[in-house]
């Protein structure tokens, strides 16, 4: 290599190594901002039928002594991708059912006054102790959930 061309290496050496280094800069920032937003993007479009299956593999729900209803009164919580009701009878003990409405799936309330699980988008009657269907156009009783209540606290599970 004659003396010319070996100074022009070196002068380009230094040129490679500030736009590798910009190029490794541009990276890292492009990647700080770019993750943060992919990230949760990834996150919004990977998840949902992961949740809906771990949602819905739910068995049990366990209800802390600090939620539970008063005697006469209901509570309406999340059982896996569905709404329960828990209704605690004046006699103590506990019901619980899926709150969709066997006729065409609305969401079925508790009406303590009516003494009665009552769906608002056709009528639909259900019997608050067994859950049962009594009036309007449900075909089927409400499912049953199994209630245990131990330590003050109350589990449901999938009968
Ligand atoms: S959806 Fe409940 S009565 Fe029709």
């Amino acid at each position: 290599m004659s003396k010319k061309k070996h100074k022009a290496a070196h002068a380009e050496e230094p040129e490679l190594t500030r736009r590798a280094l910009f190029r490794t800069g541009v990276g890292i920032v492009g990647a700080c901002y770019v993750g943060p937003i992919a990230y949760p993007v990834y996150r919004y479009l990977a998840t949902p039928a992961k949740q809906s299956a771990a949602l819905a593999a739910i068995k049990e729900v366990s209800i802390p002594q600090e939620q539970m209803p008063a005697l006469g009164t209901a509570l309406r919580f999340a059982f896996g991708t569905r709404p329960a009701i828990l209704i605690h009878m004046e006699d103590g003990s506990f019901v619980c059912f899926d709150a969709v409405c066997t006729h065409l799936g609305c969401t079925v309330e508790f009406q303590p006054e009516e003494k009665r699980i009552h769906c608002a988008c056709h009528g639909g009657t259900y019997d608050m102790a067994t859950g049962k269907n009594v009036a309007g156009p449900p075909p089927k009783p409400l499912n049953q959930y199994k209630v245990e209540v131990a330590n003050g606290q109350i589990t449901v599970t999938r009968a």
